[in-house]
Parts: C-alpha cells; structure tokens; sequence
C-alpha cells in the first residue's frame, strides 16, 4: 500500500482495530470488568496513579478499576480519534458529561472561572452553562461579540457549529483567530467528523453527542471530546474523578457503527438537501434553516463538507401549525434527539430548549427535523401531507 492518508470512508471502517489481529478477533471483545486482578500492590499501585489523574494504564500494573479505564472504550476512543484528526479521544456516558468535563477541566481545575459561550446553542448546554452549578460565571454572546467578551480569567469558549435548533454557522477558524490563546470547545455534533474537523481549524476540543449520528441508531446514551493527548489527559482526570466513563457495551455499539457513519452521513444529507429545497416552495413554510441556504461567508464547502441532515422550518401557522404538524406526520416520528437512521420532528421550544430563557428560546413557530434514510419520496408526500393539515395552509 502507499504512503497517501488514508480516505475518511476507510478510516471509519478499519479505525479503532489495530490489535484485532494478535487477539484473533474480528469484532471488538466487550470488556465488562468492573475490577481487574492487579499482579502486585506496587504495579497495580503505579497503575492507579498514572490512570487516576488521567494518564494510560501502565503494560505492567493492568486496568485496576472499571471507572478508570476500559479497552473496549479506549478502541472506540482510538477510532473516533482518528477520524477527528487528532492526538486522542475521550469517551463519556453522555454528551452533557463530556460537556462538563470539559467546562470543568478548563475552569475550576486549572483556576479560571470565566467561560464565553457563542449563541445559539443545544438547550442542555445552555441550560448547564446558565444554571451556574459548575461553577463558572459564563458570558453569552454572538460569534462577532467573543473579542470583547473575553476576560484574563477566561478558561474556555464554547461554541456549536451548526447549531441547534436554527442550524447557524459559526466561523471557527475566526473565533479561533480572536481568542488571545484562550481554548476553543466546538459542539461538533451535528456535523459530524465526516462534514467538519474542528482541531484542524485550530479548535482544542471537537465534542459529540455520540447519542446521536455517531451511535446513528436511537439506542446509545454517550459522548465524545477529540483532542490533544495533553487535553485529553485533563479531561480523563475529571472522568475518573466524577465517575462519567463510558459503558464498554455502548463504546461497542458506537465502534459497530463507525463503518456505516460516511454512507448514513452522505444519503441523509443527500435527503435533507432535497427536503430543504421543497420546503421552500411549500406555503405553509415561511422560512428554511439549512446549512447553505443562506451562508454569506461561504462556510459550507469552506469548513463544512456538506450542509448535513438537519432541517429547521418556520412555520406560515405559527404555533398552531407546528402542533398540528407534530401530530400530522405519519412516517416521522414526533421524538426528541437526532442523526438516527430514521426521521424525527420535534417543538425546540417546548422540548430540547425549554430550560433557556424566554427571550433566547426558540420561536414557538420553529419546528427542527432530523432527516433519516428513509426513501426521499415518501419523506417528501409524508411532509406535505402534514404541512397540507396544518391550520394555515387548510385554510388556503
Ligand atoms: C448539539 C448537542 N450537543 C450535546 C447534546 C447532549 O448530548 P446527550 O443527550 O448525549 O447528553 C445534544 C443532545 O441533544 C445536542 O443536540
């Protein structure tokens, strides 16, 4: 074989794997220990140590604690890495635990107390930032506002590309530019690192909610943060710390998973592009957020290898219309979450963005998709029949 790196299809399909073949396995062996038989108190001691504050296990001391560590995780973790172009992944037991690994990591842990987050953003990352529990005071701003709301004491940035609900487009490599040093954590969940690699755009921390198209199939809970190997061992220590490791059984489920993630990516993109374009002609829709749609500064194609599979719509019947079309939908399912192999629509402002503050919250018109692998044509006839049921449009 050459030299040449590797094509992203072929790293999601052989990533993750390289000691397959010494363990004459061909699928990942599910590792369920929740302790490990230490050889001696001196090595398995050592072990403790370099693990517990956030380093790898030592060859000779073992895994010693299933909150610690676990191979099944760390060859999720590998591939997942991979895939982000970086040094090292770190996997948890949920999006909103990787999120807070990573505000605590670089604000309590190392001494600052300030985190500047870009609007809009998921409503539980609102909602953790807002409620103060972590302790960081946190100014929220517009990507154009970072500049001058960093303060000496900031520890992170925190941003969401595209973001959720309304799908806007957050210029990385800029907010990078403008953060005087100050490290940059990229929600990358909606991209994926099929569309999008953050730390190659000077990102230090690219997160998932591997819940949603990494795990692609409605029945994992995880999250993910591709980093540095220095970062990484920071966010390890908080997860041995406060107990978030990923279980082994999910960190199997998402591995599985890896190798479908570009075809799943490229048809529900390729679903979503065409559903955004009929939208747009359809009366009952007054507006359309897609990434590219509207995208002045050229993000999509310069940052983003593709808009995605997430569809946002303004709705002609207000509120109304968006109740009616929740209950009107017969192949989409009216569910919170996202990026799995089947359709789902959801109300932002009464579900995943209640806790935010009326004056931030999604308009009660906005109604967020997230486009499955269904057939194209029969996604298209099930929107238009309910779009066609909702109390503007039966009224035309
Ligand atoms: C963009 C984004 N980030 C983070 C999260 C939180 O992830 P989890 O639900 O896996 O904790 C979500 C969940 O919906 C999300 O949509």
């Amino acid at each position: 074989m050459s030299d040449q790196p590797l094509h992203p299809d072929t790293v999601a399909v052989h990533a993750g794997r390289s000691d397959f073949a010494a363990l004459g396995v061909h699928a990942s062996p599910i590792d369920l220990s929740s302790t490990n038989p230490l050889p001696d108190i001196v090595h398995g001691g050592d072990s403790y140590e370099s693990i517990s504050t956030g380093g790898h296990p030592l060859p000779e001391g073992g895994n010693v604690y299933g909150r610690l560590w676990n191979p099944t995780v760390a060859r999720f973790e590998e591939a997942l890495a991979e895939l982000e172009h970086a040094e090292e992944s770190v996997a948890f037991s949920s999006g909103m635990a990787a999120t807070t690994a990573a505000i605590l990591s670089h604000t309590t842990a190392v001494g600052k107390h300030h985190v500047v987050a870009v609007r809009p953003l998921y409503g539980g990352t609102d909602h953790l930032l807002d409620s103060g529990l972590l302790g960081a005071e946190v100014t929220f701003c517009e990507e154009g506002e970072v500049p001058g709301a960093i303060r000496p004491d900031t520890g992170l940035i925190v941003l969401e590309t595209p973001a959720n609900p309304t799908l806007d487009l957050v210029d990385i490599a800029a907010v990078v530019e403008h953060a005087e040093g100050v490290p940059v954590l990229v929600d990358n969940t909606f991209a994926t690192p099929l569309l999008q690699n953050p730390l190659d755009l000077g990102a230090t921390m690219s997160l998932h909610s591997a819940t949603k198209y990494i795990g692609g199939h409605g029945d994992v809970i995880a999250g993910a943060i591709a980093c540095s190997a220095q970062t990484a061992q920071q966010l390890r220590r908080v997860r041995a710390i406060t107990g978030s490791l990923l279980h082994p059984l999910a960190a199997y489920l998402l591995h599985r998973g890896l190798p479908t993630l570009p075809v799943r990516m490229q048809v529900q993109q390729e679903n979503a592009r065409k559903l955004a374009t009929l939208l747009q002609d359809d009366p009952a829709v007054a507006t359309v957020f897609y990434p590219g749609l509207d995208d002045p500064r050229g993000i999509v194609g310069r940052q983003m290898r593709g808009g995605g599979a997430m569809v946002s719509i303004r709705l002609t019947g207000g509120y109304a219309a968006a109740e009616a079309l929740t209950g009107a939908v017969r192949l989409f399912t009216h569910a919170v979450s996202l990026g799995g192999v089947d359709s789902l629509i959801q109300h932002p402002a009464a579900l995943t963005h209640r806790p935010l503050p009326p004056d931030v919250r999604p308009g009660a018109d906005i109604i967020r998709l997230s486009i499955g692998l269904e057939n194209i044509d029969d996604l298209a006839a099930d929107l238009t029949q309910a779009l066609a049921a909702t109390p503007e449009a039966a009224s035309v």
